[in-house]
């Protein structure tokens, strides 16, 4: 079944004492829309904010995590660690990871594998560069991207698969794909989807939309059938932004 979703993406921000503020003030705010509602602390603060959030309607999610199960790989956290503290589900692909860490398809495509092999939800990023849309080359390059990390997987994966085009020229620049550019492409990956997969599990995925969503602009965002939710960087820094934006459904 589809769902709708708003995750706020921390990012590299807040340390412990910021991350307690911006919890204290998440759980003042109201939600009135059906959305589920993730965030995604940095990995030292994951621990606690679990703790901190293990009574309200508000899921701690993982911004990364390791392909291997285990071993010499200083510096990386993997899937067990995670599930450990309670966490569930994992982003895996942002635009960021890729481009200053050099995330490939093919690594991402293992940590997929690795994901599901412990039972995690993934929420998988993607989206195109600006000199992609210019070109008119976006609709390939979304297309790649989904095919080389997912469509090694069986149908029944997708349950467990969240999918978020985040158009790498919208993301912190100010500058939000229109809600048709949204539209259009999440109708594509839907197509995309559909044929490897058939119609059942295209209609069932959720597509969430990334890219300088605000409180301003959320609304028209989220109005178009094919966008489910939002995944937010900078405005989910901030409870009532964030708010306001979980509630535009
Ligand atoms: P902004 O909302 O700051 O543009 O960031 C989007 C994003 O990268 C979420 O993962």
């Amino acid at each position: 079944m589809r769902k709708n979703i708003v995750a706020g993406n921390w990012k590299m921000n807040n340390d412990l004492s910021k991350t307690a503020a911006l919890l204290s003030d998440l759980k003042e705010q109201t939600k009135t829309s059906n959305a589920e509602v993730m965030i995604a602390p940095t990995f030292t603060n994951l621990w606690h904010a679990f703790e901190a959030t293990r009574h309200d309607d508000i899921e701690v999610i993982a911004q990364n995590m390791h392909f291997a199960e285990n071993g010499a790989y200083t510096g990386e956290v993997n899937a067990s660690m995670l599930k450990s503290i309670g966490i569930q589900t994992v982003i895996l692909g942002h635009s960021e990871r890729r481009a200053y860490y050099n995330e490939t398809d093919e690594s991402l495509a293992k940590k997929v594998d690795t994901a599901l092999a412990n039972d995690m939800r993934i929420i998988f990023c993607f989206g195109e560069e600006l000199a992609d849309r210019k070109s008119g080359n976006e609709e390939t390059i979304v297309e790649n991207q989904i095919k080389k990390a997912l469509f090694h997987l069986e149908a029944s994966a997708f349950k467990n698969i969240v999918l978020a085009y985040e158009p790498v020229w919208a993301i912190g620049t100010g500058e939000t794909a229109s809600p048709e550019q949204a539209q259009d492409m999440h109708a594509f990956i839907r197509k995309t989807l559909e044929g490897k997969y058939g119609h059942t599990v295209a209609d069932d995925m959720t597509i969430l939309y990334g890219g300088s969503v605000k409180p301003g602009n959320a609304k028209e965002i989220f109005s178009k059938p094919d966008v489910d939710g939002g995944l937010i960087g900078g405005a989910a820094l901030n409870a009532e932004n964030f708010y306001a934006i979980v509630n535009a459904f």
